[in-house]
C-alpha cells in the first residue's frame, strides 16, 4: 500500500482538496529576481546555466529561499530535447532561441534516433542535489516542453507568431510532422522518466503554443501525443504526478479529462475557473490562473484577481499559480503580496 503524501502539493494532485492553497509560479526562478540576474552573470550563457547542476540549483533554490513556494521547479529549458537529440541551439540576448531549422524527413535523419541521456546527466544532477537540498515541504517539479511546442521551435527555428511554419508544415508534409513528434514522445517519455529517477516527484508538460492549433490537428498534434508521455511515464513509474498545462487549450480540458491525461490541469489567463471547473470531474486537480500582468500591476486588479479565484476554487483540488510564466518586470514584492494573501485565505 502506498502511503498518503504530506507535501501539500502531492496531495492536491492525488485528488484532495488543500486549503490554504498550495502555490507555485511558473518561471519563479527568473530575471524578476536580482539574485537570479547575478547567478546569470556569473554562469555565462544561458545553457551553461541550465547544464551546471551547482549553479542550476542555486537558481531554482532562490524564489524557495526567498517566498517559501509549495514547490520548486527544476531550473533548466524545454529546448535540451532538441539540444541533445543533436539539434544547434543557441540563446540570443533580448532575442530568445535560435535553432539550425530542421523542416524535412531528410533533416530530421541527421538528428539522434534515441535520446542519449548522458547528455543531459548535468540535469539530472541538478535534481539529485535539490531532493537533498530542498526543505522537507517543498515538492520538486520536473518538466519537458510538450511534443508540438517543442516541434515549432525545431522546424521554425525561433520563436513564430502563431507558429505558421509548424501549422505549414504540419499541413503540407504530414510524414515529416508525424515522425518529429513521435521523436519527441519517445525522448520526452525517457527523460522524465530519468527525472523522477533523479528525484523529481511530479512533471509538469508545457504545452505553451496550444492555442496555435486547429482542430483538424489539435488531437494529432497535441492530445495524443501528451496522452502518450503521460501513459508511458505512468506505466515505467507509477508514483509519477503529471501536470498539464495547454495554454490556449480551454475548449479541450474536459477531453483531457476524460481521457485521463494528467493528475492535474493548469489553465491559462483567459479562463473563468467558476465556469471551466464544473465541467471538469470532481477528482482532477487544476492548477492556475492568475493573469501575470495583475500581478506586475499590484494592488486592486492584483486582490481582486487572487480572490475571484480563491472563491471559485474553493472545496477542489487547487494548485494556486499563474496563468503564464512570470514576467521579468515584475515587482517582486507583488510575489510577496500574492504568496501572504493566498496563504492568509
Ligand atoms: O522557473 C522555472 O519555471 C524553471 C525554468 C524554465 C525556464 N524555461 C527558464 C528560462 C522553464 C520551465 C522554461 C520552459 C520554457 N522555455 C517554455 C515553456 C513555458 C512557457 O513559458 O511557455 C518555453 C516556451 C521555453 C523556451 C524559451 N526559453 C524562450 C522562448 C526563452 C526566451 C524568452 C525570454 O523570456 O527571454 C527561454 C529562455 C529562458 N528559459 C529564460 C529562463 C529563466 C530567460 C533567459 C535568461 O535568463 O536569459
Amino acid at each position: 500500500m502506498s502511503e498518503r503524501p504530506t507535501k501539500a502539493i502531492l496531495r492536491v494532485l492525488n485528488g484532495e482538496p488543500v486549503w490554504p492553497l498550495p502555490i507555485w509560479i511558473m518561471r519563479q526562478a527568473g530575471r524578476y529576481l536580482p539574485e537570479y540576474r547575478a547567478t546569470r552573470a556569473q554562469a555565462g550563457s544561458f545553457l551553461d546555466l541550465c547544464y551546471n547542476p551547482r549553479l542550476a540549483e542555486e537558481v531554482t533554490l532562490q524564489p524557495i529561499r526567498r517566498f517559501g513556494f509549495d514547490a520548486a521547479i527544476l531550473f533548466s529549458d524545454i529546448l535540451v530535447i532538441p539540444h541533445a537529440l543533436g539539434q544547434e541551439v543557441r540563446f540570443v540576448e533580448n532575442e530568445g532561441p535560435k535553432l539550425d531549422p530542421i523542416t524535412s524527413l531528410a533533416d530530421l535523419k541527421q538528428l539522434k534516433d534515441e535520446i542519449p541521456l548522458e547528455h543531459l546527466d548535468p540535469v539530472f544532477e541538478t535534481l539529485d542535489r535539490l531532493s537533498t537540498s530542498l526543505p522537507r515541504e517543498t515538492t520538486l517539479l520536473g518538466f519537458c516542453g510538450a511534443p508540438w511546442t517543442v516541434a515549432s521551435y525545431m522546424i521554425a527555428g525561433k520563436g513564430t507568431p502563431d507558429q505558421a511554419p509548424a501549422r505549414l508544415t504540419a499541413y503540407r508534409d504530414p510524414a515529416f510532422m508525424a515522425a518529429l513528434i513521435d521523436r519527441l514522445v519517445k525522448a520526452s517519455t525517457a527523460y522524465l522518466i530519468r527525472q523522477i529517477d533523479a528525484g523529481a516527484e511530479a512533471v509538469q508538460i508545457f504545452e505553451s503554443f496550444g492555442a496555435a492549433l486547429p482542430p483538424a490537428l489539435f488531437d494529432t498534434l497535441s492530445l495524443d501525443p501528451i496522452r502518450r508521455i503521460v501513459s508511458g511515464l505512468k506505466a515505467a513509474r507509477p508514483q509519477a504526478k503529471a501536470i498539464v498545462f495547454v495554454r490556449g487549450g480551454g475548449s479541450h480540458l474536459a477531453r483531457f479529462a476524460a481521457a485521463g491525461v494528467g493528475d492535474a490541469l493548469a489553465l491559462d489567463w483567459t479562463l473563468d475557473p467558476a465556469q471551466v471547473l464544473p465541467t471538469l470531474p470532481k477528482t482532477v486537480a487544476t492548477q492556475g490562473n492568475l493573469d501575470p500582468l495583475a500581478l506586475i500591476a499590484g494592488g486592486e486588479a492584483l486582490t481582486n484577481g487572487i480572490d475571484r479565484i480563491l472563491s471559485a476554487v474553493r472545496g477542489r483540488p487547487h494548485i494556486f499559480n499563474l496563468g503564464h510564466g512570470i514576467l521579468p518586470e515584475t515587482p517582486t514584492d507583488h510575489v510577496a503580496q500574492l504568496i501572504a494573501r493566498v496563504r492568509g485565505a
